[in-house]
Order: structure tokens, then C-alpha cells, then sequence
């Protein structure tokens, strides 16, 4: 069988949707961002052909710390099993290494069997465990203003003591996508406003995107007792209808949330190669 990896074109987007409308009982969100996705030029979606038919995709790109991000793997049902899941994310990750790129990082639910067994066979090693916890509920009312940060030298340290950095392997989450904390990037939050503090309690913010619209993303959060509940109180009182945040695996902000009504959407593995 003639088997052949390529980046994939706009024009291949009814082939691929013809089998992406398949997974998750049509729930998939590959739709949602093909377009996007296909004119990133911080990224790639590549196809896996068998005997010219589009069997496969997947999607990297480059992070703004260095890592290369895997994501959006499908594999035709029919298909699955032999192992051209495998064919494709080995040579996508051979492409970028060939660019320069070292590291690579992608994530799963902790239910996917398959693609955690899957990308172990790739080498991937699992790091980290996050938690995503979302709130629909009536939002309360505001009692504490918020600090605005606008000091990056002040922050990164605050950020790097605190529990939440150590469980979370150092990374804030974006759309289910996990970036490295550093200076560029708590600068980019700084720079929008969304670096915001209670006291001892501090959170990285991101407003709706195309994945998640009307929805605010808590992508960091960390703090003690008191003003970590005031900082969710403050962020639960926010406009937007819906609001997500990830919380690594031992964090005691879980029982804060708990206490908030919000409930556990699901766990995902950060895994790393
Ligand atoms: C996950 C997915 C991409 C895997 O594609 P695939 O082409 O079937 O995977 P491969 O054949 O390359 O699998 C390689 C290894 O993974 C494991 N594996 C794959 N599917 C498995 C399954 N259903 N159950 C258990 N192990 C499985 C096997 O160990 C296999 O190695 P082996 O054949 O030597 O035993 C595919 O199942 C899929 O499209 N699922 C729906 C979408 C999805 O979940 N994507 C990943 C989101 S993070």
C-alpha cells in the first residue's frame, strides 16, 4: 500500500471533515478551527494519504516558548489500529526537528486509552495532570476590586514560589494548549490587563477566543484561604456567560472551586517528549 504524509491544503477540508464529523459523536472541534488553523502560519496541519485518500491528520505548531505543540490527531474509524497514527506524528515531528525544534509537548484526556497508549509508543512521557473546572452558573456579585499587575520582575517570582507552579510542571493552560511561564509569556497578560491579584491570591486570565467563545479562561491561578476565594468570587461576577479554569492535579484551589459550585469538566495528561 502506498502510504504518504503532507501538509495539508485549504481544498482538503470536506475530505478531512468527512471522517473528523465522526469522532466524539460529532462533537469534535477540528471543524470549528480548520480555518484557522489551515492559515496559521505558527503552525501546521498535516494529512496522511493511503493510496491518495486522506486518511489521517494532525496539527503542530510553535509555541511562543519554543515548545512545539501536537494536537488535533484523527484517524479515519476505519483506519485505526495500524499504525498510521504513529507514520504521521513520527514524521511531523521529524519536519520540525529538521526546523530546529527540540521539545514537544501535546495532552489527552485521561479516559483516551487509545491515544495515551498511542503517543507513548511515540516516545511522549507523561509530566503532568491538569484539571478543568468550569462554572455556568448565576454569577455572584463583585465585593473586591482587583489589582491590575504591570510589573513582570515582581510577579514572575510570586508566581515560580507558589504551589500551583511546582504541580503544574510550570506551565499555564490556553485552550487546552499548556505554555511555559516565563517573561515573555506573563508579559503578554500583563500587557492585556489580565494578570490580576488579591492579596496572596493571583491569576492569569484569557478572554474568549475562537475556540471558546463568551468564555473567560482562568489559565493560572494560585493563592491562600481568603484571597483566593475573593479572586474567584470576582471572577465568577464577570460578564462572560462561561467561565474555565485549569487547576493542576493536588491543588488545594480545587476545593475552593468546589466550594463555588463549579464542577470538574474533565483531567487531561500533559505529556512531553
Ligand atoms: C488516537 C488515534 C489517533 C490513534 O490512531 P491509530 O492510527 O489507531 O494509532 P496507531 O495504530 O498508530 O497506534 C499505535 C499504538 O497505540 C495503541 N493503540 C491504538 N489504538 C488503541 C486502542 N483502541 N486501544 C488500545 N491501544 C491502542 C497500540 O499500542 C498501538 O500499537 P500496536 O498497534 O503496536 O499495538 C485514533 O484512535 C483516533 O483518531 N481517535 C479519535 C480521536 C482522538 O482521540 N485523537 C487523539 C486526541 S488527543
Amino acid at each position: 500500500v502506498k502510504i504518504r504524509v503532507r501538509q495539508a491544503r485549504k481544498d482538503d477540508k470536506d475530505d478531512v471533515m468527512s471522517f473528523v464529523s465522526k469522532t466524539w459523536g460529532g462533537s469534535d472541534y477540528i471543524p470549528k478551527v480548520w480555518d484557522k488553523w489551515i492559515k496559521d502560519r505558527n503552525g501546521r496541519i498535516h494529512v496522511i494519504e493511503l493510496e491518495g485518500k486522506i486518511v489521517g491528520m494532525n496539527r503542530i505548531s510553535f509555541l511562543p516558548d519554543g515548545y512545539c505543540w501536537l494536537q488535533g490527531a484523527r484517524i479515519h474509524p476505519e483506519y485505526r489500529g495500524k499504525g498510521l497514527a504513529t507514520i504521521l506524528g513520527l514524521y511531523v515531528i521529524k519536519w520540525a526537528e529538521g526546523l530546529g525544534f527540540k521539545k514537544f509537548r501535546l495532552s489527552c484526556s485521561v479516559r483516551n486509552y487509545p491515544a495515551i497508549a498511542q503517543v507513548s509508543k511515540m516516545g511522549f512521557k507523561e509530566m503532568k495532570r491538569i484539571s478543568v473546572y468550569s462554572f455556568k452558573g448565576r454569577p455572584g456579585s463583585r465585593c473586591v476590586e482587583l489589582k491590575k499587575e504591570i510589573n513582570v520582575k515582581e510577579l514572575i517570582p510570586r508566581i515560580e514560589r507558589s504551589r500551583e507552579f511546582k504541580l503544574s510542571g510550570g506551565v499555564f493552560w490556553c485552550d487546552y494548549v499548556a505554555v511555559s511561564i516565563n517573561r515573555d509569556t506573563v508579559e503578554d497578560f500583563i500587557r492585556e490587563g489580565k494578570a490580576l491579584s488579591y492579596g496572596s491570591a493571583l491569576c492569569l486570565l484569557k478572554d474568549s477566543t475562537e475556540e471558546f467563545e463568551n468564555t473567560v479562561q482562568v489559565c493560572f491561578i494560585t493563592g491562600e484561604d481568603e484571597d483566593l476565594e475573593h479572586l474567584c468570587d470576582n471572577v465568577l461576577s464577570m460578564n462572560e456567560e462561561n467561565k474555565i479554569f485549569y487547576v493542576p492535579r493536588g491543588s488545594r484551589v480545587i476545593s475552593t472551586l468546589k466550594k463555588k459550585g463549579l464542577t470538574r469538566e474533565g483531567c487531561f495528561i500533559l505529556f512531553e517528549r
